[in-house]
């Protein structure tokens, strides 16, 4: 399906989401699959999410965020851990050196205090020197927890003197600031859960589940979601268009 077709849709419909999520699940399962050791899978894993970062900004998405590491994942072998930080290493080093080809703007959202110096360092350079591009967005979630972003949040609107509070001040408090919520939210790998992803902005978000492990999620799959995307009635609490 070209980004053409994508764009139109019929009347009432949503059109495409400005801001798409994605829990990247079933790298492990991928490469167990191949008798392939579990990092294997997180590598091709990393490939699908710089394809699926291309194909969203081709398409004209503005947000995309991705969950990349849970405050969870700390849990898992030692080795698999070390495998993760060092292809996070890798894909930001890469991601400096493309900054002025891709033109995207790439934000971390989490808690960088845990990791290695010079990861936290690569992390703040990309978001410093990409911040210069405004076209499409990129938010890579690490070390990133839903409820740990929440308490967070109120503790630095405690640190600000507690100003008068409503939805949209405590939204601002979260690690994207005043960026639209997400529209769609994609989970491939079988899992039919949030895992403690984006708990206060995906409110409103569309689900779609899908049994494609990630390494295995290519622009096909992409336009399914959006399609699928595009036929739901969006309510918000409301009666809807055709009632
Ligand atoms: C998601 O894939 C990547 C991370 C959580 C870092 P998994 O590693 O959870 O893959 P499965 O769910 O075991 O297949
Ligand atoms: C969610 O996947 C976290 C990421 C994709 C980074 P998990 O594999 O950690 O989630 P659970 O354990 O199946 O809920
Ligand atoms: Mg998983």
């Amino acid at each position: 399906m070209s980004a053409q077709t994508l764009h139109k849709v019929a009347g009432g419909s949503p059109g495409l989401p400005r801001h798409i999520a994605v829990i990247m699940d079933g790298n492990g399962r991928w490469a167990k699959k191949r008798g392939l050791p579990r990092t294997a899978g997180h590598s091709a894993g990393a490939d699908s999410f710089r394809k699926a970062a291309r194909y969203c900004q081709k398409l004209g998405i503005e947000y995309l965020t991705v969950y990349a590491f849970s405050t969870e994942n700390w849990k898992r072998p030692a080795d698999e851990v070390a495998g993760i930080m060092s292809l996070l290493e890798r894909y930001l080093r890469q991601a400096l050196r493309d900054l002025e080809k891709e033109k995207v703007r790439i934000c971390i959202f989490g808690d960088l205090a845990p990791f290695a110096p010079e990861l936290q360092k690569l992390c703040r350079e990309c978001m410093e020197r990409s911040s210069v591009y405004t076209g499409a967005q990129v938010n890579i979630c690490l070390n990133y927890g839903g409820r740990d972003e929440i308490v967070r949040a109120a503790k630095r609107w405690a640190a600000d003197g507690c100003p008068e509070l409503d939805e949209d001040v405590f939204g601002g408090y979260m690690w994207g600031g005043s960026i639209p919520d997400p529209d769609l939210l994609i989970r491939p790998g079988g899992e039919m859960r949030i895992s403690n992803f984006l708990l206060w902005e995906l409110a409103y978000a569309e689900m779609y589940f899908s049994d494609v492990l990630w390494p295995d999620f290519d622009e096909r799959e992409f336009d399914k979601a959006i399609a699928a995307y595009q036929h739901r009635n969006r309510r918000y609490g409301d009666v809807g268009e055709n009632e």
